[in-house]
């Protein structure tokens, strides 16, 4: 994509860091981890042309979601179970806040975050595309902490996380409680921008009644930037911590 003109809508950026994320790091043959969300969706759809054309063969997906399972099989892609394979050479995700320094992450506005970090966890890589828009000092600097509880007791698990520092919200659909693909409740916790996101996602980890949560820390190994100059990478100038 040429990026003299300005002014690219965000759409298009996703799109851009999509078709570089496939050019740069898919290789016919391998297993591939699919993200969630609606750039991960502009990834799968871009490997699933190439597919569809020939000219990547032979990959295996595992998925982050049943929606992101659905389109890599409207394209005639192979989804297997995580259970099913031994490791993930690549996955491809978005993300709701990078930390540019450290490459830490929020995640799970889309409610897929425990699958989404099982899947990470497993790859040899995780790749993170996003539009500039995602980019932050501080995690928890433009986003609510995503955290995948228990339902049963929810509200004595929220009353935890408020003794944190928080602000608990639970999430709602149609008014009634969003469940997760592991049957699970969310609860959307406005912290103050994290200077410890490690020490803070240790502590929320260690709160009964939380399965997971949307901090990512020490994850992603490549952050894929589009902005209105071009496509870039970040480069990790932070001190692990
Ligand atoms: C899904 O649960 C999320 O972690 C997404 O990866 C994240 O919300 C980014 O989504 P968009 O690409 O739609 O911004």
């Amino acid at each position: 994509m040429s990026m003299s003109q300005p002014a690219f809508t965000q759409q298009e950026l996703k799109q851009a860091a999509a078709v570089y994320a496939v050019d740069t790091f898919i290789r016919s043959g391998m297993i591939i981890g699919l993200g969630s969300g609606s750039t991960a969706e502009l990834f799968i759809q871009e490997l699933g042309r190439r597919v569809e054309a020939g000219t990547l063969t032979g990959l295996v997906t595992v998925s982050t979601s049943e929606k992101s399972s659905d389109l890599a099989r409207s394209f005639g892609m192979v989804v297997k179970e995580l259970a099913d394979v031994e490791t993930i050479d690549v996955t491809v995700d978005g993300a709701d806040e990078i930390e540019t320094a450290n490459f830490g992450l929020t995640k799970g506005r889309g409610g897929a975050l425990l699958r989404e970090k099982l899947v990470a966890t497993a790859s040899k890589l995780q790749v993170i595309i996003a539009d500039e828009s995602k980019l932050v000092n501080q995690l928890g600097e433009k986003m609510p902490i995503p955290v995948e509880v228990i339902p049963f007791g929810w509200p004595h698990t929220a009353k935890r996380l408020k003794e944190l520092g928080s602000e608990p919200a639970l999430r709602l659909i149609n008014g009634q409680p969003y469940l997760t693909d592991g049957q699970n409740y969310v609860l959307d916790c406005r912290f103050p921008p994290l200077n410890d996101p490690r020490g803070m996602a240790n502590a929320i980890k260690g709160t009964v009644g939380v399965v997971e949560h949307g901090l990512f820390i020490d994850i992603a190994g490549r952050v894929v930037i589009a902005g209105n100059n071009g496509v870039y990478e970040l480069e990790k100038t932070g001190q692990s911590r």
